[in-house]
């Protein structure tokens, strides 16, 4: 493949229910987008396409891509939603790459866009069954007969999970079970997290980090400007996570809120071009996407553990193996997700009876692994994260001297995916 990656930015991301509680994702992402537009310098009527991620859609707005783009972009550019799970903006990306290599685009606006903190709250199945054969009936009697067989308990509203539909275990559990089954310890867990937030530091302080965030000055007042991420915890120790609770086995567990990655609001997007394009415009291309791949597993089994089919796939793809690898950026949903991946990869046994190949596939040194933090620290809108991981990365190659980079990202529904890029 040979899409190039112009640039990318993204809102701070915030723990939800903080900075952004009163704001939507099509708030969050019109405001990506635009930054988008005006850092990259290009006259917005040049954008052919708009490709945008979410996972928990608002059913008023369902093709959230189309909202943002009518606030951000002009009318007349066509904008699609992907949903793929937390890999959502990386299929964003991955759409916009095709689109332009197939000869349907130039200029392609991806990315993605998540509020958890106003997610949309549901009627029991009896209620919503009630209104819709009350607001069918005829009369007031039959009105008021449908109304007559609610109980109290059908009465209280219904928050969507973050579990898998077909199992109904939730994210954390299945990383609960993804540690024991992997071995993977509550200390390495919490070293991994304490990690994460080092780096976010480091990052948020010398400005790595925050020159990839558009500043939101909070209406309705426009008087508090949020220019950094808030989850990110300077002062954290091996002392402080290694004190919490486990949340989602509390008895026997080690996934706790320290080593799990927060719920957040926040929003991104990166400028996708066709080479020619690109050139024509006088956009220098931070990178090029080289390839991506795509797996899928039974939710009942490792739920979490698609990136270490799908990275292999990526780069044979590429025509590359993980030793050419010089950065990578692995979505983190938790440690115990993120250490599994790496395992598997370092396996023998794994690479040989599940990935069929004659040796193991091995991983980077875990200096080159999310040098700026990752989703635990930083914090993961569901929707937004591929396109911040596809940003941090290309920057980060340039400012390192790097060529190739691996972002891989894990998804419900037991998907994995992972997309090589080269530093132009
Ligand atoms: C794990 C989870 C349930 C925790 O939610 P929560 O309880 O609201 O989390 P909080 O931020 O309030 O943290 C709980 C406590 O841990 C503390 N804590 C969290 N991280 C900490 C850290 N790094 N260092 C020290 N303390 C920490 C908090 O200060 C808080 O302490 P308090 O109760 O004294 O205030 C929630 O973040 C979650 O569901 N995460 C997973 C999301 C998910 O499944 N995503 C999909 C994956 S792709």
């Amino acid at each position: 493949m040979n899409t190039a990656i112009i640039a990318g930015c993204r809102t701070p991301f915030v723990r939800s229910g903080t900075h952004f509680r009163n704001l939507t994702a099509i708030d969050l992402g019109r405001h990506a987008v635009t930054e988008l537009v005006a850092r990259t310098g290009i006259s917005p009527d040049t954008v052919d396409h708009l490709v945008y991620g979410t996972v928990l859609h608002d059913p008023q707005a369902p093709n959230i891509a189309r909202e943002v783009g009518l606030s951000a972009l002009p009318k007349d550019v066509p904008a699609v939603t992907v949903s793929r799970a937390c890999a959502s903006a990386n299929q964003a990306i991955a759409d916009g790459a095709n689109l332009i290599e197939a000869g349907c685009a130039d200029i392609v606006v991806a990315g993605g866009a998540e509020c958890l903190s106003r997610i949309p709250i549901l009627a029991s199945d009896r209620l919503s069954k009630t209104l819709v054969s009350a607001s069918r009936a005829k009369t007031l009697g039959a009105r008021l007969r449908a109304f007559a067989r609610l109980r109290p308990r059908d009465l209280v509203p219904v928050a969507p999970a973050i579990a898998e539909y077909s199992t109904g275990e939730s994210m954390g559990q299945a990383a609960e079970r993804m540690a024991r089954e992997n071995g993977i310890s509550r200390e390495d867990q919490d070293l991994w997290a304490l990690g994460s937030h080092r780096k976010a530091h480091a990052g948020t302080e010398d400005g790595r980090l925050t020159d990839e965030i558009a500043p939101f000055y909070l209406p309705p007042r426009y008087e508090v400007t949020v220019d950094r991420d808030n989850g990110i915890r300077a002062d954290t120790s091996i002392e402080a996570l290694s004190a919490l609770r486990p949340v989602f086995d509390r008895e026997y567990g080690s996934v706790t809120a320290g080593n799990a990655s927060p719920l957040t609001d926040g929003a991104s997007a990166v400028l996708l071009a066709s080479p020619r394009r690109a050139y024509e415009l006088g956009l220098e291309p931070l990178g090029y996407l080289r390839s991506y791949a795509i797996t899928a597993l039974d939710p009942a089994g490792q739920l979490l553990q698609g990136p270490a089919y799908a990275a292999p796939i990526a780069l044979d793809r590429a025509g590359l193996t993980m030793a050419d690898v010089d950065l990578l950026e692995m979505h983190e949903a938790f440690a115990a997700q993120v250490l599994s991946n790496l395992q598997a990869w370092d396996s023998h046994d794994f690479c040989r009876k599940e990935l069929g190949r004659p040796d193991k596939v091995g991983h980077p040194d875990p200096d080159v692994i999310n040098v700026i933090g990752g989703s635990i620290a930083i914090g993961h809108p569901f929707g937004a994260t591929g396109a911040r991981l596809t940003t941090t990365l290309l920057n980060e190659l340039r400012r390192r001297d790097g060529q190739f980079g691996l972002v891989t990202v894990c998804a419900a529904g037991g998907m994995g995916f992972a997309m090589v890029l080269e530093r132009a």
